[in-house]
């Protein structure tokens, strides 16, 4: 009995040490604890001794079921601890490791720059509208003072559909005519319209065939060029800052009168004449005027009561001042390298 007690306690260590998965820790404790176990049996052995070997033995026996017990309970909570920590390891979360980044677009810089003129005159109270690209010869000259055979129809190479009557429009300008007719004598009337436009223009560097216009028409009583000289020059110190200066050239345009150029001062000759300005010093920026009179009154404005402005920018030439690119075709190219670096320097 001695002999097998002490066996029992010798390989205990071996065993267990053996034991991998809480299934085999549960056959051992089966093994020794169980009723047909080996302690079982001890315990069973002890009453065929005599009274002191009981005794000896009994402690004996004991001391080992404490001992096997300390051991299984032991070797089961490494096991549950290797559990956990293998569960631990492979669910773990790195929160130091960077994400996956998700790619952000960025907008159009001619989007971004209209969107610059329209956030300044909406805050001086105009609204932004639009008009349909696909115009009425009606709309984009007749009743712009620009009746059939007049000359400066030819300026506009314009795109004609099936007949003279439908084409794609050459100006943003017809949308002043819709805006007036629509609201009849209701004054003040403030919009502007950025919109695409379209001529029969061979492309390069500086033409396109598609382009986008801003208009800007303010109809009212006693309005005068003053006020679109300052409002001109408003936009022009918000998109060059405050040092711009501007000018008016006089000019043509057979719905305004008197007609003017909007010029800036070459930001960079600052007057003294340079290839940027072709020696003029100055920059055009865009075309406007005072109401045509006819134009007033084809669209039911009495022309001896409503005054009003007019203007129209070219909205890449703008970019292309304010952001030194040269050639126009890099609008439309959908490279994301230009808009992602001018959004950039823009910030
Ligand atoms: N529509 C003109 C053009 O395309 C630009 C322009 C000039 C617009 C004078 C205006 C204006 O509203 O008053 O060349």
């Amino acid at each position: 009995m001695k002999e097998k007690i002490e066996s029992i306690q010798k390989e205990l260590d071996n065993k267990l040490s053996n034991i991998k998965t809480l299934a085999e820790l549960n056959d051992a404790r089966v093994n020794y604890m169980g009723k047909k176990g080996e302690i079982s049996a001890l315990s069973q052995m002890i009453s065929t001794l005599s009274n002191d070997e009981k005794k000896e033995f009994g402690m004996k026996v004991n001391e080992l079921r404490t001992k096997v017990t300390t051991a299984l309970d032991e070797k089961k909570k490494e096991l549950d601890d290797a559990v956990l920590n293998e569960k631990l390891q492979s669910e773990t979360i790195d929160v130091s490791l960077p994400g996956t980044k998700i790619p952000v677009g960025s907008p159009n810089i001619l989007e971004r720059l209209i969107e610059e003129v329209e956030g300044l005159l909406m805050s001086m109270g105009y609204d932004v509208v639009e008009g349909p690209e696909l115009e009425e010869d009606l709309y984009n000259f007749e009743l712009l003072n620009l009746p059939k055979g007049h000359p400066a129809r030819d300026a506009q190479d314009t795109f004609y559909t099936k007949d003279d009557t439908l084409l794609l429009r050459s100006q943003t300008s017809p949308v002043q005519i819709r805006t007036m007719l629509a609201n009849k004598e209701k004054t003040p009337i403030r919009i502007i319209c950025p919109g695409k436009t379209y001529r029969r223009d061979d492309d390069d560097a500086s033409h396109s065939h598609q382009f986008t216009q801003i208009e800007g028409l303010l109809v009212d009583k006693n309005i005068s060029l003053a006020d679109l000289k300052g409002t001109f020059t408003v936009i022009a110190k918000k998109l060059y800052g405050d040092k711009c200066e501007t000018r008016f050239r006089p000019s043509y345009y057979p719905f305004t009168e008197p007609s003017v150029e909007m010029d800036i001062l070459c930001f960079n000759c600052h007057g003294k004449g340079c290839n940027v300005c072709k020696n003029t010093g100055w920059i055009t920026i865009g075309g406007a005027g005072m109401v045509h009179y006819n134009v007033l009154k084809n669209c039911g404005y009495d022309p001896e009561v409503y005054t009003g402005f007019a203007f129209g920018f070219g909205a890449e030439r703008l970019a292309m001042l304010k952001y030194n690119i040269n050639d126009i075709r890099t609008f439309y190219t959908n490279d994301l390298r230009v808009s992602e670096e001018f959004n950039r320097k823009g910030e």
